[in-house]
């Protein structure tokens, strides 16, 4: 056994971490657009040629705005993937449940928060900005799959938190104060979601021999594959946004040259970040050599 996660532990953990949506964002709250929202190792701005301080600036507030939307969206399925692999077992083990189902709380927690930092996102920013969606039909077409397939999805998500708030810290302390506060709240919660799904995915696992276990693998990759189109889709959102606010029509070449280098941003920012995770990756390892080689060899990709 690589970990020592129980779920009493997790709970005491949780119960102590917990945070209120006040402290986090206080209501009437405002966003500081003149200081950046994501870490540039995730925002990336720097890979798209031939844009000023300015610009790159309101770039990485598109990513802010997808940031918040895209959490907002993938947590809108695991709070229902949370409470159907909680109830099946309602009696028996006390802290299995009260832990699930603080976890499916904290998550409907963050989604009203990314909500909150969207609205005063849209107020300061003054232009709607598109979001991939409907959240419903991505949440459908992700949980028709395997369980132990999305068991995989969520885990890989809750530990690419980690590092997400880790980046911001290294990244600089230029960050808007309240999107930085944002990342380290949701790295506390998010820290025991991802020891809780270690233990889900070891649930959904066993019994399973190599062939289900790739089968399911097959699954992740299907998942992986299905939101890889979709921020290739955001991306083109961010692009149409971005000339809108800033009044700058792209040439075709520019055009091409953004599109790519976003697109690797956010593959990065919600896919590689995750597979690269050496936890996700333990977790996988555990249940297959096999599975591990492939989730390596898809890896570079998405970095
Ligand atoms: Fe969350
Ligand atoms: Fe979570």
């Amino acid at each position: 056994m690589f970990h020592d996660f129980t779920y009493p532990a997790v709970l005491a953990a949780a119960t102590r971490g917990e945070w209120q949506l006040d402290d986090v964002f206080p209501p009437g709250s405002t966003l500081d657009f003149t200081r950046p929202f994501m870490p540039a190792s995730l925002a990336r701005t720097g890979a798209v040629e031939g844009l000023n301080d300015e610009q790159r600036l309101t770039l990485n507030h598109i990513r802010g705005h997808d940031y918040l939307s895209i959490f907002g969206l993938v947590e809108e399925f695991i709070l229902p993937f949370v409470l159907d692999h909680a109830r099946p077992q309602l009696r028996g083990d006390d802290e299995r449940i009260r832990a699930l189902l603080q976890f499916a709380s904290e998550e409907a927690k963050h989604i009203q928060l990314f909500k909150r930092f969207d609205a005063a996102f849209t107020a300061g920013f003054g232009h709607d900005c598109a979001v991939i969606g409907p959240a419903d039909a991505i949440g459908a077409e992700v949980l028709r799959h395997d369980p132990l397939s999305v068991a995989l999805i969520v885990l890989m998500i809750e530990w690419m938190t980690q590092s997400h708030y880790l980046d911001s810290v290294r990244d600089d302390g230029d960050l808007d104060p309240l999107f930085a506060n944002l990342l380290r709240c949701h790295w506390i919660e998010e820290a025991q979601h991802a020891k809780l799904d270690t233990l889900m995915v070891e649930a959904l696992a066993e019994g399973r021999d190599e062939g289900a276990i790739q089968a399911a693998i097959d699954g992740f990759f299907e998942i992986g594959m299905f939101f890889d189109g979709g921020f290739r889709k955001q991306s083109e959102h961010n692009l149409v946004a971005f000339e809108q606010v800033t009044g700058c029509a792209l040439s075709d070449a520019a055009r091409a040259q953004m599109l790519a280098a976003q697109h690797q941003a956010l593959r990065w920012t919600y896919l590689g970040s995750g597979l690269v995770h050496p936890q996700f990756r333990k977790t996988v390892g555990a249940l297959s050599k096999a599975a591990l080689e492939r989730i390596d060899e898809a890896a570079p990709a998405f970095a």
